[in-house]
């Protein structure tokens, strides 16, 4: 168990570092960001900030070598990187479970393995895997890259054969993944956490709805089956055990038409999704990641209310802001990032329902047209 005072490493200097040093701030540690672009939202909110390549084993080594333990924001780190920093000081969640979840093949082969139902899926090596895709899946499927992929970045939706090579050659680097294009009745994910202990936490299920293939609404709790939201639940503490988790872990997964669950992604640390735990939670998705990897208990990861989350993407979202600081019982959060270029992820609001009393799909969408209304 890390003392007070002791310093958190943190690799990646986004919003989820931003949030993760003020809950460690809370909790009386210091953080140390290490980031590859100048004036990161973390560094504005952490005692200290390095700026530098995340290959570059000089910058890595001193960054390991000034923190206490290391965890990530950012999962994309290579596996030479991380095996420096982890030869150095504890990292967590540990090197496996990031080079699982940077390669969608590995994840999911990992997924599949364990008994994890995921979308339907095949390696694609070469323009003629096209056709089997084709075959398997039929049409549309969907194109993606195994790694870098975010924000739907680096993916395509192939309509038909005639569509397939183009995008092969696009898409990179190689192989490539195909998957079926799930006709999904919604999008639901999960944070799960875990100890050294092997103690696990989960939040309760939320739905995401998308726009543009970026995260748009989440709401809580996911409008599914109880019987559902457990399965959900259970599925993920199945995975944090399986991989051995220590820190938190967003899933991602899809429920089909016929009440059949899918995993979609997985990502070994806070997630987009489970902001709506910063206001509805006593112990959020921040906290518990400190606390995992500080050797902290972890509470059950319990929540007080219901909840909208709206994430605020771009200049026209930036625009709402004076109108929602006007706002009462809108909870807004900005991650202090300077320019807000189409489709960039500038900040998020929350909004609290009491427990078991979320509006249905009319009363949200009114909510929201309230909040873009220009009067
Ligand atoms: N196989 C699929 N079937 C249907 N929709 C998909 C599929 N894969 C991705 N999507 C849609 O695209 C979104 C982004 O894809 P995802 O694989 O989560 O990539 P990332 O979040 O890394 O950009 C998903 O949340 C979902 O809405
Ligand atoms: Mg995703």
């Amino acid at each position: 168990m890390l003392s007070p005072n002791s310093t958190i490493g943190i690799v990646g200097g986004g919003q989820l570092g931003r949030m993760s040093a003020v809950a460690a701030s809370r909790l009386g540690f210091k953080t140390h960001i290490l980031s590859d672009i100048p004036d990161p939202p973390a560094g504005q909110v952490a005692s200290h900030t390095t700026i530098g390549a995340y290959d570059d084993p000089q910058i890595l080594e001193s960054f390991a070598n000034a923190v206490d333990v290391i965890t990530f924001e950012f999962e994309n780190i290579d596996a030479k990187g991380i095996d420096l920093l982890s030869s150095i000081r504890l990292v967590h969640p540990s090197g496996h479970i990031l080079r699982i979840s940077q390669d969608r093949i590995l994840e999911k082969s990992f997924l599949n393995d364990h008994d994890i139902p995921t979308t339907k899926w095949l390696k694609i090596e070469q323009p003629s895997d096209g056709e089997k895709a084709g075959a398997k899946f039929g049409y549309p499927f969907i194109l993606k890259t195994t790694r870098l992929g975010y924000d739907g970045k680096g993916q395509a939706v192939i309509h038909n054969p005639d569509e397939f090579e183009a995008a092969f050659h696009t898409l990179k680097p190689h192989p490539l993944i195909a998957e079926k294009k799930v006709d999904f009745a919604c999008e639901v994910s999960v944070m799960v956490v875990r100890n050294i202990h092997g103690v696990v936490q989960t939040f309760d299920v939320a739905e995401n709805q998308h726009k543009n293939s970026i995260l748009d609404l989440t709401l809580i709790p996911a409008r599914i089956q109880p019987d559902l939201r457990q399965q959900v639940q259970e599925l993920a503490i199945h995975l944090a055990n399986a991989l051995e988790l220590i820190g938190i872990l967003g899933v991602e997964l899809f429920i089909d038409r016929d009440g059949k669950i899918l995993v979609n992604e997985i990502a070994p640390r806070p997630h987009n999704s489970g902001h709506w735990t910063m206001n509805a939670c006593p112990i959020d998705q921040f906290e518990m990641h400190i606390r995992a990897v500080t050797g902290l208990p972890l509470p059950p990861a319990i929540r007080h209310s219901d909840a909208v989350m709206k994430n605020l993407i771009g200049p026209e979202d930036m625009a709402l802001w004076p109108k929602i600081m006007a706002t009462p019982g809108l909870i807004g959060h900005l991650y202090g990032k300077e320019i807000a270029k189409p489709g960039r992820k500038m900040g998020h609001v929350n909004i609290l329902f009491p427990y078991n009393s979320l509006p249905g799909e009319f009363g949200i969408r009114a909510m929201l047209q309230d909040l873009y209304s220009k009067e």
